[in-house]
């Protein structure tokens, strides 16, 4: 038994960029320090709801697990794992799709833009949201770290824990998310639009494993205005401002003790500061990523570990559930 659960997951899709690091990671890492329990998973089940080549994906999870670590996940701290290497996740989410209504699902904010993207959409695609209900409450996760746009998704969890409770006995807690304070990132190129591992243009996205040659060139090419003057004001003068909310969510200062350093020098030069501060940032977190990823044994070793600590976690709850049901 528990009191209190974190849980959260994310898709295998490779090294993650700046925006996932300052937005959910960072986060990530410090929950293991405020709960006895946490939890991070790899949902890989959820990734191949969009086409995926097996080497590629096969890659992209010991990435991520690379990644993760080198952030700060710490395997003795949480349970650190891979999702598909837990039937449960499976199991429990078509008992909760059996549950669920279609016009629930339709208008979810995952579904109205990747099947319209696509103009068609598969089953799983438009399932996803029941999935991940089902990988919260498989481990009667209390605390949901999630960002805005996962909101709508976290209140499917939330119902579907009532109506299972209403159906079958008061089981699952209503789980409630921990939302992120830190504002978005904005791409680099086009800061009316969040940083993002899928935009197409060079340059506008920092990932963790960019060197400091990289970051430097990507900084010193990121888009401003036409004042010089260095300022705050994300409205009317967002590239400059994207700037400085990375400047002070890298360094940990203040927006007013940025801007006031910063105070005298153009937006080139103070390119150059923000540079600065996101390779001593990142650079440890690059090599550290390096490091681990020549030793694809242990991260495998790994990720048998934290499915086997998942699976002893899961299976009592399946169990319970599956009496409730009458199987
Ligand atoms: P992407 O937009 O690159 O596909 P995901 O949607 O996979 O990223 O997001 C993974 C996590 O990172 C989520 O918690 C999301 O809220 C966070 N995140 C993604 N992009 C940003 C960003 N630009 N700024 C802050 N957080 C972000
Ligand atoms: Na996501």
């Amino acid at each position: 038994t528990h009191d209190e659960r974190v849980f959260s997951g994310i898709q295998p899709t490779g090294v993650p960029h700046l925006g996932n690091y300052l937005g959910a990671l960072e986060s990530w890492v410090a929950l293991q320090g405020t709960f006895s329990s946490v939890m991070y998973s790899i949902v890989d089940l959820h990734s191949i709801t969009q086409t995926q080549d097996p080497q590629i994906l096969r890659e992209n999870i010991l990435d991520m697990v690379a990644s993760l670590l080198a952030c700060g996940i710490n395997p003795t701290r949480s349970i650190l794992f891979q999702q598909s290497q837990v039937s449960q996740h499976a199991e429990l989410s078509w008992i909760l799709g059996c549950l669920t209504s279609m016009p629930r699902l339709r208008h979810l904010p995952q579904w109205k833009m990747k099947s319209k993207q696509k103009n068609e959409g598969s089953v799983g695609l438009y399932t996803y949201p029941v999935l991940q209900a089902a990988d919260i409450l498989l481990y009667k996760s209390t605390h949901v770290p999630v960002g805005e746009d996962q909101i709508q998704h976290l209140e499917l969890a939330q119902d579907l824990a009532r109506i299972f409770n209403n159906q079958y006995g008061e089981f699952f807690p209503e789980p409630c998310a921990l939302l992120s304070s830190t504002r978005k990132v904005k791409s680099l190129r086009d800061p009316s639009t969040k940083m993002s591992k899928s935009d197409p243009q060079r340059l506008a996205t920092v990932f963790l494993t960019d060197t400091p040659d990289d970051i430097v060139l990507k900084i010193r090419r990121a888009v401003t205005d036409f004042n010089s003057n260095v300022t705050y004001e994300p409205e009317s003068r967002p590239g400059v401002s994207n700037l400085v909310s990375v400047h002070v969510a890298v360094s940990g200062q203040s927006v007013e003790e940025v801007v006031r350093l910063a105070d005298g020098l153009d937006t080139g030069q103070y390119k150059n500061v923000v540079a600065e501060a996101v390779v001593q940032k990142l650079e440890p977190i690059r090599q550290e990523i390096q490091r681990l990823r020549a030793d694809r044994g242990y991260l495998e070793s790994l990720l048998a570990e934290g499915a086997e600590k998942a699976r002893c976690l899961a299976a009592p709850v399946m169990m319970e559930v599956r009496k409730r049901v009458g199987f």
